[in-house]
């Protein structure tokens, strides 16, 4: 298993990045100015992208895997190499979510607890409602971990 950062041509993963973040223009606001790196195994199989957020907060904005290479750890060996990756430069790894049993739980596991919530962000700016597992995301949950120097 290999991680490494993309430069160029980020929009080649567009497929992956939609399957964390379903519109498009939304992915648009972070997508430049953010870090992205892919975790290849025979193959690209899952991807992030972490923005500077300011004072010390990394925040992870998309993170997703290969529908049918979830749930095999490479989430998590994601997160890992993050918090590995950004030690000493950045106290508090971020991330915001919808209030899904899909996502939350996947975070709780990484270590992150939930911190706040920003209402009706789904609802606000995105253009269509938003389903996942079932649910319509309304809130963005912000769940936040240390990251250890
Ligand atoms: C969410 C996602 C990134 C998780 O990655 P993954 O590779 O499937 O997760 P992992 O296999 O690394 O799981 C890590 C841990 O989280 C737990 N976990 C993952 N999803 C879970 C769920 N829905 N419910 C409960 N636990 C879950 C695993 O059991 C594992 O726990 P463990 O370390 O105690 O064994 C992935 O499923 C995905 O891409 N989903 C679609 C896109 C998406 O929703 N992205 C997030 C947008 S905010």
């Amino acid at each position: 298993m290999k991680i490494r950062k993309v430069e160029t041509d980020k929009k080649q993963y567009l497929d992956l990045l939609l399957l964390a973040d379903e519109q498009e223009e939304m992915i648009d606001r972070y997508l430049e100015r953010g870090t992205m790196y892919v975790l290849e195994e025979d193959g690209v199989r899952a991807e992030c992208v972490v923005t500077d957020e300011g004072g010390g907060i990394l925040e992870l904005k998309n993170i997703a895997v290969r529908p049918g290479d979830q749930g095999k750890g490479y989430g998590k060996a994601l997160v890992d190499f993050l918090l590995h990756t950004y030690a000493g430069q950045y106290a508090v790894l971020q991330v915001g979510t919808g209030d899904s049993p899909c996502t939350i739980p996947f975070y709780e596991a990484c270590g992150f607890r939930r911190h706040h919530r920003v209402k009706n962000f789904f609802t606000d700016h995105y253009d269509h409602p938003i389903y996942e597992c079932g649910v319509q995301l309304v809130d963005m949950v912000y769940l936040q971990r240390d990251i250890e120097p």
